[in-house]
């Protein structure tokens, strides 16, 4: 896929870029693995532009909220960057979707510097930027003289900030998600096989799309995590007291006929999956009636890790277990770690989704993979839509 890149020698002195990025990360807490991993990589194009001279616009969305509410708002986000990270965004928190708020804002940017950082307001307290707005993507452009979208874990929305404002200004793809295409292209053109994926997580339903083209692709599709237990009720095998999506049943009634389905032999349960539970493995359809499944048991990592070392290409998305209790962690870590060995090398392996990226980051060898998304939802749409995502396209067909 050719994006637009911004030419290096442009010169940006004084220029102003609307600079879309995904800064979605909660305002409590430290920062899980793939939201670090979301400011870090963005935070250095800031900083690029910056150094170019460029006034840099910061634009992101925070949270779903249906208004204007202080919690939201970025300006909470300026005390979440990270120490070190080397900016100190002005917050620029003017209301664009009003003539005042507006005019105020390119007021205070006719004073602004080369290399001054600006950080917006939340999009999302706008109405029109969830409807793809163009008068807001006007608004947007009455600021900027470039636009460039470096968001790919936004890039499934078709929102103003993402897709109408792409018609309004010179646009150009930033160097993070130039990285995160570039990377999950591999997946689509002509992988290598064998080829094999992992999707773990909870709810079947959720990722159907993805596992259906996948299986049009890969040699080899393991499910773990609980979206097994359809699997297991539909072939009538015991899952005790362990957590089942219903509205799965009929799809894994229908999938498990296909040979490239994987299921887990056999599984770690205990009575109840929380911390300190006294865990044991049996094999699948052995599962007592007292019993939660909370991983995929240890014949299972070693046939998965078996397949891991024979492959050319893998994906995976989605946790096997229950991986933030270390005792229902040690599936996915298992896989983290034998990816990680047939990685950047003997296979092309790449790993993506917020449940996931704790366990790769934890396994202390996420250097060792070919690709760590940040896409939750956008990295198995753009597998699903073959890269079609509206943020795309809104460069691309410009
Ligand atoms: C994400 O966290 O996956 C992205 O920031 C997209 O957020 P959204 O699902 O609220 O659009």
């Amino acid at each position: 896929m050719k994006l637009p890149l911004l030419p290096p020698s442009k010169n940006l002195k004084g220029k102003k870029i609307f600079l879309r990025v995904d800064w979605n990360v909660p305002l409590k807490g430290a920062f899980a693995a793939d939201e670090s991993l979301k400011i870090t990589r963005s935070v250095q194009t800031v900083k690029d532009l910056a150094a170019r001279g460029a006034i840099v616009l910061v634009a992101t969305h925070l949270g779903r909220p249906k208004k204007r509410e202080a919690e939201y708002s970025t300006e909470n986000l300026l005390k979440r960057l990270p120490a070190g990270s080397g900016i100190k965004p002005i917050f620029l928190g003017y209301a664009l979707d009003e003539k005042a708020g507006l005019e105020k804002a390119v007021a205070r940017l006719k004073r602004a510097v080369a290399g001054d950082v600006f950080l917006l307001e939340n999009v999302r307290f706008y109405p029109g930027e969830e409807k793809n707005d163009a008068k807001l993507a006007k608004a947007y452009a009455d600021l900027s003289d470039f636009y460039m979208n470096d968001a790919f874990a936004s890039s499934h929305r078709m929102h103003s900030s993402i897709v109408a404002i792409a018609k309004q200004l010179p646009a150009y793809a930033g160097p993070t998600l130039v990285q995160e295409v570039g990377a999950l292209d591999k997946l689509l053109g002509k992988p290598k096989h064998p080829y094999i994926a992992l999707i773990g997580g909870a709810k079947l339903t959720t990722k159907l799309p993805v596992i259906e083209a996948l299986l049009k692709t890969a040699d080899k599709v393991m499910i773990g995590g609980a979206m097994a237990h359809p699997f297991f009720q539909a072939k009538k095998l015991e899952i005790g007291k362990s957590y089942t999506e219903k509205e799965g049943l009929p799809a894994a009634q229908k999938m498990m006929k296909n040979p490239k389905i994987v299921l887990p032999i056999d599984v770690v349960v205990a009575r109840k999956v929380a911390p300190g539970a006294k865990a044991s493995a049996c094999l699948v359809g052995k599962v007592k009636k007292t019993e939660a499944i909370g991983d995929i048991g240890p014949q299972t990592m070693q046939a998965w890790s078996a397949e891991i070392k024979k492959a050319k290409t893998i994906v995976w998305n989605g946790p096997l277990g229950v991986a933030d209790i270390p005792t229902f962690s040690h599936g996915s870590m298992v896989i983290a770690r034998a990816m990680a060995i047939r990685s950047k090398g003997e296979a092309y392996g790449v790993v993506g989704g917020g449940d996931t990226l704790p366990v790769v980051m934890g396994s202390g060898m996420d250097e060792w993979f070919d690709h760590i998304s940040t896409g939750g939802g956008a990295m198995l749409e753009f597998i699903v839509k073959k890269g079609k995502l509206p943020g795309l396209n809104a460069l691309i067909k410009k």
